[in-house]
């Protein structure tokens, strides 16, 4: 995402992260700072927030899995689950909004999850992380509507980054197939183009979210027809 942002609009880009080759690797090939700082951390919170408070694009990207049975997930893990997609973003946000709307300019993307959209068996805390920050992104899109700052949240499904062999179980369905991480950047960049509310990527997942919405006891009989 960095590196497609650096490329369609060359902006100063403040990169956060824990892994330090990793984030200098990207500092390098877009002139970007790297930002050392653990989102699960208050004091990492707070280094961040300082430094992206005169940030015209948010896009709240890092975040962390788990799967398996709800009843073996310990409360630490589910904590920090929480910590890292759910309540870093609000926390960001609410730290950063203010100068944004002050200035009457800004945009904050949110990495939702179809996850987020229909509930996927195993992943019950990152379904309930990833179904917050969808409606987070829906309410503060209409508080600030009108005021200078867009809100998007950009959805995908299955995605080939190392979210699955980090969350402790690799991607192993055949259907659907992982879209590259590049197809996810740009969504990210076209819904800031566009301020686009949502974008699912790939753009059909759209119809089992809505399915999911209007008819949820078809949804349900399709899921487990299909797997
Ligand atoms: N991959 C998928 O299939 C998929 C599908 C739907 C949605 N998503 C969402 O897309 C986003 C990006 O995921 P990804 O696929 O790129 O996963 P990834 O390859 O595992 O990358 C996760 C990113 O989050 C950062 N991160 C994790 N914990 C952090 C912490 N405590 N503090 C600071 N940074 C932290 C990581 O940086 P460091 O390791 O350097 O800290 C890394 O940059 C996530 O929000 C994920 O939920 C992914």
């Amino acid at each position: 995402m960095a590196l497609e942002l650096g490329r369609r609009r060359p902006p100063r880009l403040l990169l956060v992260g824990r892994e330090h080759r990793a984030l200098t690797e990207v500092a390098d090939a877009t002139g970007g700072t790297a930002l050392e700082a653990d989102l699960a951390d208050p004091a990492g919170l707070t280094a961040v927030a300082a430094a992206g408070a005169a940030a015209d694009v948010v896009v709240h990207a890092a975040g962390i899995g788990w799967a398996g049975d709800l009843a073996t997930m310990s409360a630490e893990e589910a904590r920090r689950l929480l910590e890292v997609d759910l309540w870093a973003p609000i926390e960001l946000t609410r730290a950063i909004l203010p100068g944004m709307l002050a200035r009457r300019r800004g945009h904050l993307v949110f990495l939702g999850s179809i996850a987020g959209a229909v509930g996927v068996p195993g992943e019950a805390t990152y379904s309930a992380a990833k179904a917050g920050i969808g409606a987070f992104a829906e309410v503060v899109r209409a508080e600030t509507a009108g005021r200078g700052v867009g809100v998007s949240t950009v959805l995908p499904g299955v995605v080939d980054t190392p979210f699955f062999t980090r969350r402790g179980r690799p991607y192993d369905r055949r259907w659907p197939r992982p879209v590259p991480p590049e197809r996810v950047a740009r969504a990210v960049v076209r819904a800031i183009e566009r301020n686009r509310a949502e974008m699912f990527v790939p753009a059909w997942l759209r119809l089992p979210a809505r399915l999911h919405g209007a008819a949820p006891p078809l949804y349900g009989a399709l899921a487990r027809r299909l797997g």
